[in-house]
């Protein structure tokens, strides 16, 4: 079982890095925990009220791209272990600018490994370390498989296949990690995850956009005809899957990561419009007033739907609740905090927001 001490997590303000964090600093004092983040649109300190006073949390806003500035804070903290999740994450921002997507998730993780390396291959008296007690976590997507049919399951060796800009850099990603292995016996393990949801998701993604829009009483844009497919999982499950993979999961190997729950998107569309009208007291149907069928996503894949065998019967992990609870819960969650949404959604984000949503 590997052991983190001094624990480095990228991209530790964004939604799933947030939980990841508050994972790791509450439930686990012994380890010290920095979070380096460039603090993007999509990074917010406000996800990490939580921690933000523990005293094995420290924050560090750096650019994962900054070679000096990462070797400094792997030197300063001593960093044994990290979990790297920083990464330009929206496939839409993709199609619309992919250099950033390309220069951060594929120079970014590089400019990580090559600065981890260095650090790490040493001991503390000069000799050659073989990387003992050192671990490199690579956190990525399901979409590097490309697009499913109806049927089928992605498994950890279904070929690459990606079909986005986003997806193209998490791929080059993954597979400039696994030659770090391959040639270097570099310690790494990546896993390979489903769409997550929850709280702190900022509202670009079709979950959170849609219930901020409801709150809003403004359009929800279905791109297509909305029967594209994808499977669901609970950010938080998602954290304790990452925990349990690195500290067990065996170097070298990756583990996929999925809800078990697929879902055409008009038809969780509809559940969360029902669950809302509940919430906000609202006639039952009016939310799904607003659902406007849009063109579609260019690329748009159909269907990803993940096979989590390897880490269920290896490593013991499973999603531990329900999507209609989960979703039910994340709903409560946003309308609880509207001071968050107003925050994070202020500034340029709400001119872009008024253009393409109209306003309430
Ligand atoms: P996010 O966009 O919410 O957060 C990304 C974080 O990375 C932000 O805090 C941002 O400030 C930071 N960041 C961006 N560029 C940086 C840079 N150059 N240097 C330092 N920090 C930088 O993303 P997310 O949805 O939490 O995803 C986190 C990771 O998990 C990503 O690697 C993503 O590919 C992967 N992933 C996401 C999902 C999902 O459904 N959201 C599913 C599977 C895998
Ligand atoms: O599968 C894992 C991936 O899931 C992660 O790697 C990505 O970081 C994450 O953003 C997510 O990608 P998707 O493209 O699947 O998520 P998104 O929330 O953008 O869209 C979900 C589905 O909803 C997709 O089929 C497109 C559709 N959609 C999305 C938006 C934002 C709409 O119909 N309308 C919308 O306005």
């Amino acid at each position: 079982m590997h052991k983190p001490r001094n624990l480095l997590i990228t991209g530790g303000a964004g939604f799933i890095g947030s939980h990841v964090v508050q994972r790791w600093v509450l439930q686990h004092p012994e380890v010290q925990v920095v979070n380096l983040d460039a603090l993007t649109y999509a990074g917010n300190l406000a996800n990490l009220k939580a921690v933000e006073d523990a005293s094995n949390y420290t924050f560090v806003r750096a650019d994962i791209r900054d070679g000096e500035a990462v070797a400094a804070v792997l030197r300063q903290h001593n960093i044994d272990t990290v979990i790297h999740l920083a990464a330009e994450s929206h496939v839409d921002r993709s199609i619309d600018g992919p250099m950033e997507f390309l220069d951060t998730n594929i120079m970014g993780t590089a400019t990580l490994l090559h600065a981890c390396r260095e650090f790490w291959s040493v001991d503390g008296n000069g000799a050659a370390s073989g990387f003992k007690g050192k671990r490199f976590y690579h956190v990525s997507t399901d979409e590097v498989y490309g697009s499913l049919g109806a049927d089928g399951l992605f498994v950890e060796d279904t070929p690459y296949d990606p079909r986005s800009p986003y997806s193209a850099s998490k791929a080059a990603s993954d597979h400039i990690v696994r030659s770090w292995h391959h040639t270097y016996g570099f310690p790494v393990v990546l896993s390979n995850c489903s769409n997550n949801y929850g709280a702190f998701q900022f509202p670009e993604k079709l979950i959170p956009l849609f219930i901020h829009n409801i709150m809003e009483e403004c359009n929800l844009p279905v791109y297509g005809k909305g029967v594209n497919v994808r499977d669901w999982l609970w950010v938080e499950d998602h954290a304790a899957a990452i925990e349990v993979i690195c500290r067990e999961g065996q170097l070298g190997e990756t583990y996929n990561i999925g809800g078990e729950n697929e879902w055409r998107n008009i038809d969780l569309i509809r559940e969360l419009c029902r669950i809302m009208d509940g919430k906000l007291g609202r006639e039952k149907g009016s939310s799904e007033q607003l659902i406007r069928f849009v063109e579609d996503r260019a690329g748009h894949d159909m269907r990803y739907a993940i096979d989590a065998s390897k880490l269920s019967s290896e490593l013991g992990w499973r999603p531990s609740i329900k999507f209609e609870e989960g979703l039910e819960r994340t709903v409560d969650w946003y309308l609880a905090n509207g001071d968050w949404l107003e925050e994070v959604t202020s500034g340029a984000y709400r001119d872009f927001y008024e253009r393409q949503y109209g306003s309430r």
